[in-house]
């Protein structure tokens, strides 16, 4: 797909449904007691892969485009699968779904795309084991397919090495069916997602400083979910609305949960001009409508704690670091080499193609900004952050980019071209 540059961006944009928020809502549901509803659900490519995972273990789910109803058949209602649960591009589904399978009466086998089928799952098959689950990678080599024998699990106490929400969340789902009291300790907080959803589902979940502790369930309660905007999808359009001269942008209500929002800290860490707008509680999740207004950025330093908070937002923070004067440190990101892409690989290749200036380094970049970029050819390697990252790019870039597996962004932002080419002036 070709890409052209824009002189400005301007209006009001509503961001498809979080979809972190929207696989909890469609897991937790099913394994709740009566009917879930949810609203502005992602209809991306990850989230139906999730619907199909629990439809096949025979969970009637109806899907009406922005809402779906989800009839939950509680803790031990899911039917063993007839075939392969296909996850697909889905890190979410594969490694959450194995959390309660795990613990379920029967065998199952998970697989995905390409990309899943290389992506680490030692990394909950770790923790799970020590729970007394059977999970086996079919290749022996730590990643899926994975077959799941269903187990009577134990409580434990998991120190993860990793602070990630999948490991987290794998853990504490596992724990729903355990014999006592689970936690899951991180070195930083993960996204809390689960944390929240699970205690409206009725769930016995507490958090202290940056462990998570859950008690075995009895029941799960069917509950309405408000999903609010995916503020990783938002990122873009903060960027662009930024970076690209005489901008405007109303970003419409946007989840704005601390442990997700690292990237509005950073960008006005560099200077720039963002305001939240009507502040609201309403989907259980802290949520805010975003305005946006050009600005000139600075480099800055990213690292430590506040890397789990916008592990998804690297990309594209990366891009604004190639516009703002000065040098700015990506460090403590190594996660991003085990994501849908080598994320650090990828964008130093594509960025350098454009021009930039950056530096590959064991856990993250250095961008020294300023320079002038030029369109190229993109490899996308069928990442949906990165085509996206690189839309945004293109916006500003001398000439014509073009993006290889441009169309992978359904996985997260189906119709994300379209709202660019809507807000943009050209
Ligand atoms: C997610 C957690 C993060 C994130 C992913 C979604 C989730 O992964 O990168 O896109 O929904 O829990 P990790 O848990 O591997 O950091």
């Amino acid at each position: 797909m070709k890409f052209y540059p824009c002189r400005r961006l301007k209006g009001q944009i509503t961001i498809p449904g979080d979809k972190s928020i929207s696989h909890r809502a469609v897991m937790f549901g099913s394994i709740a007691r009566g009917t879930t509803e949810i609203h502005h659900f992602l209809q991306g490519a990850d989230c139906l892969s999730t619907i199909s995972c629990f439809r096949q273990m025979g969970i009637q789910i109806e899907n009406n485009g922005s809402s779906v109803l989800v009839h939950g058949k509680g803790l031990r209602g899911l039917m063993p699968p007839e075939n392969i649960l296909d996850c697909g591009n889905s890190g979410t589904t594969i490694r959450l779904i194995s959390g309660i399978l795990a613990a379920q009466p029967f065998t199952s086998t998970l697989t995905g795309d390409a990309s899943i089928q290389k992506r680490p799952m030692k990394r909950i098959i770790a923790p799970l084991s020590q729970m007394g689950a059977q999970i086996r990678s079919l290749h022996d080599n730590g990643c899926a397919p994975l077959e799941i024998i269903g187990s009577k699990l134990h409580a434990a106490h998991y120190l993860s090495p990793v602070a990630s929400a999948q490991v987290k969340s794998a853990v504490l789902l596992a724990g729903l069916y355990g014999d006592g009291e689970t936690r899951v300790t991180e070195p930083y907080v993960s996204r809390n997602h689960t944390e929240l959803m699970l205690g409206r589902f009725g769930a016995d979940i507490r958090t202290k400083d940056t462990t998570a502790i859950l008690l075995p369930a009895k029941e799960l309660y069917g509950q309405k979910i408000l999903v609010p905007g995916d503020i990783s999808s938002a990122a873009f359009f903060i960027a662009a609305g930024l970076l690209v001269p005489n901008s405007e942008i109303l970003i419409q209500n946007v989840g704005v949960n601390p442990t997700r929002s690292g990237i509005l800290k950073v960008c006005r860490d560099m200077g720039a001009d963002l305001t939240l707008l009507n502040e609201n509680l309403e989907s259980g999740e802290p949520a805010a409508d975003i305005l946006v207004k050009s600005s000139s950025l600075h480099g800055t330093v990213i690292q430590g704690a506040l890397i789990p908070t916008l592990i998804d937002e690297l990309p594209v923070i990366a891009a604004m670091a190639c516009f703002a004067e000065g040098q700015t440190i990506i460090r403590d990101a190594a996660e991003l080499k085990i994501k849908e892409s080598n994320r650090i690989e990828t964008m130093v290749r594509n960025l350098s193609a454009m021009g930039a200036d950056v530096e590959e380094t064991e856990d993250g970049m250095i961008i020294r900004g300023g320079k002038h970029l030029h369109g190229a050819l993109i490899d996308s390697r069928a990442d949906h952050r990165i085509a996206m990252t690189f839309a945004v790019i293109s916006c500003l870039a001398d000439g014509e980019t073009e993006i290889a597996d441009a169309e992978c962004v359904q996985i997260s932002y189906p119709g994300f071209y379209e709202d660019l080419r809507r807000l943009a002036t050209m």
